[in-house]
């Protein structure tokens, strides 16, 4: 059933969802989690993957079209491909995609692609194996590149990123053979600002490298030429003036995207997030197990999207960083 587009107040057209399937995470990335983990989610509290696909069945019916999967790491979900089935054979649902750690593609990317996920996004700090250990506390580097290479081999996935947190102090050193990797690969890499949903609370705006330092240091290298900006995406993509590859620079920190933000979150346990940076969140899984119809929930997901943040607040007085961390939200 098609239903009227879902707005929120300040006259954005929500058209895309994160779903974190799982708290949970085979990596510690120190700009994420603590080196001993977090308390993860009961069993019960998690939501079915028969809640899930209601869910998003009923918001692609709003003209939620694009649907991201992420976690923690979605892949330590048992059974991750059988959601993914389930979600790709949903009629609204017209892009399917997952960000990754990669560390078990090697294992899972043939069933997932049958299953119908149309893109990865994978992640990826270092490219030298002792600081991807130093970073993510996992000594997995050539594995997770053994996945990688595994995925590119599917024709119909495609296009594949690589995202890298930007962090002053460690990131520079990495420019040069993430440009080299972009240049002789059809990886697109990202580098991404740290931003404040680490669960130690422990950044502050000197660590972040920001997209124009980033930009100076690639340009460098090889020159580089923007192309035009997708509306509502999240990075600013350029190619290598040569036409040897590309480069995408996400820069929440210094340069906001929120204007035509379109995107809305689903949280493992249910809770639907409205900004990366909400404080307060809107609870599905009460009302969905307490036998809500579709007319019902849909309210109170009008009404949560009706209160959508107009922006976060990094960097401005009073800011005050969310509970949850990204491993709990879904980046
Ligand atoms: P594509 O559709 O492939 O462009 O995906 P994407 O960039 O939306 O997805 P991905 O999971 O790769 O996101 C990359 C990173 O961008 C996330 O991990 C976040 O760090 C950041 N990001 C994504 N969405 C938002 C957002 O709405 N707000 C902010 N501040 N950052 C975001
Ligand atoms: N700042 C920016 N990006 C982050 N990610 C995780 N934590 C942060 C943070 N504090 C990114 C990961 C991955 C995606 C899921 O979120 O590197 O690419
Ligand atoms: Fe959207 Fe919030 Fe991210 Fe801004 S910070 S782009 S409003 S989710």
């Amino acid at each position: 059933m098609e239903r009227a587009p879902l707005l929120d107040g300040h006259g954005r057209r929500i058209a895309d969802l994160r779903v974190s399937v799982t708290d949970r995470c085979n990596f510690r990335c120190q700009y994420c989690m603590p080196a001993e983990g977090l308390p993860w989610l009961e069993h019960e509290r998690i939501l079915r993957f028969e809640e899930i696909a209601r869910l998003v069945a009923l918001l692609a019916s709003m003209g939620v079209h694009d649907v991201r999967l992420t976690g923690g790491e979605p892949l330590v979900r048992r059974d991750f491909p059988a959601l993914v089935a389930m979600l790709a054979a949903l009629p609204d649902v017209r892009d399917l995609s997952i960000t990754t750690n990669g560390y078990l593609l090697e294992r899972d990317a043939q069933a997932l692609v049958k299953a119908g996920a149309m893109r990865f996004n994978v992640s990826i700090d270092s490219l030298q194996r002792d600081r991807f250990y130093a970073l993510t506390r996992r000594d997995a580097l050539d594995q997770v590149l053994r996945g990688l290479r595994l995925l590119a081999g599917f024709p119909q996935i495609g296009p594949i990123k690589i995202n890298a947190v930007a962090i002053r102090g460690f990131t520079e050193d990495e420019v040069p053979a993430f440009v080299e990797l972009a240049r002789s690969s059809a990886y697109e890499v990202r580098f991404i600002e740290f931003m404040p949903l680490d669960a130690d609370h422990a950044w502050t705006p000197e660590q972040v490298l920001s997209g124009a330092q980033l930009h100076a240091l690639i340009d460098a290298l090889h020159p580089l030429e923007p192309l035009e900006r997708e509306p509502s995406a999240t990075a600013r993509v350029y190619r290598f003036a040569d036409g040897q590859g590309r480069i995408g620079l996400i820069n929440p920190v210094s340069e906001p995207f929120c204007g035509d933000c379109n995107r809305i979150r689903l949280t493992a346990d249910g809770k639907l997030r409205t900004c990366l940076f909400s404080l307060a969140e809107t609870d599905l899984r009460g009302p969905l197990r307490a036998g809500a119809d579709d007319a019902e929930l849909e309210q109170i997901i009008r009404d949560a999207v009706w209160r959508k943040e107009l922006k976060h607040h990094i960097g401005e007085r009073g800011f005050i960083q969310p509970a949850r961390t990204m491993s709990a939200i879904g980046g």
